[in-house]
């Protein structure tokens, strides 16, 4: 298997699997994400299951349909369709935020001006470059990490591992659909590379998984003891 059939494995799976989420276009679908609805989901993800986010994410986007009218709320109003969610600084800088993209006319498209804005870090950054922009942002969070060091049977325990799995994963971004690419990565690690007891007998990249072929899936990623 070359690294370079990777992505296609997976975009196969994910055309057939993506998960039916009310911030996603479905794979296929000619319909243009909306950067407000991609940022705002990745927002409430920061710390937050898909399961216990997308309730909120469906009433927010009834009462704020776009960011301009989010940048118009009622401080209270925001904080109180919070409640529950947790982590308050998001809903803080959410708000800081939608106000600053609503006076410049719209969310900033590359990673280093969005990486600028209130409550947007390194991997909020490249979700939204890649989601909603189509760029090839290289998007990590501990998912991308785990399914990363399974693929590669990257035994360097977490912290140090980081810069290694990040190339990993660059070397796979993809130029084509970047945004399902990254949002198929994502399901991966959620719905089959999890990280007690993975499906890999159901796994697109079951054939070139290292960890695998070694039997170590079950031991990594490994982290330094704290
Ligand atoms: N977790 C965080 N962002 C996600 C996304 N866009 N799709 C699936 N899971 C996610």
């Amino acid at each position: 298997m070359r690294d370079e059939d990777l992505p296609g494995l997976l975009l196969d799976w994910y055309d057939r699997h993506a998960r039916d989420l009310p911030w996603r276009i479905p794979p296929g679908s000619n319909a243009a994400p909306d950067p407000y609805r991609i940022w705002l989901s990745e927002v409430m993800l920061q710390q937050t299951t898909v399961a216990a986010v997308k309730s909120y994410f469906e009433r927010f986007a009834t009462i704020w349909p776009t960011v301009q009218d989010l940048a118009g709320a009622e401080d209270a109003a925001v904080m109180a369709e919070w409640a529950g969610l947790g982590y308050y600084a998001r809903a803080r800088n959410l708000l800081k935020c939608a106000r600053e993209v609503a006076s410049r006319g719209g969310f900033p498209t590359d990673y280093e001006s969005l990486l600028t804005l209130p409550g947007i870090g390194p991997y909020t950054a490249a979700a939204i470059s890649a989601i909603a922009f189509g760029q090839p942002s290289v998007v990590m969070d501990g998912n991308v990490e785990r399914v990363m060091s399974r693929l590669h049977d990257e035994h360097t325990p977490l912290p140090q591992a980081k810069p290694i799995l990040h190339s990993h994963a660059a070397a796979l971004t993809l130029r084509t659909r970047p945004g399902d690419y990254a949002q198929a990565v994502m399901d991966l690690g959620a719905t089959i590379c999890t990280p007690k007891s993975p499906a890999c007998g159901i796994c697109p990249w079951r054939d070139p998984c290292r960890a695998r072929a070694a039997g170590t899936q079950g031991e990594l990623p490994k982290k330094t003891p704290k």
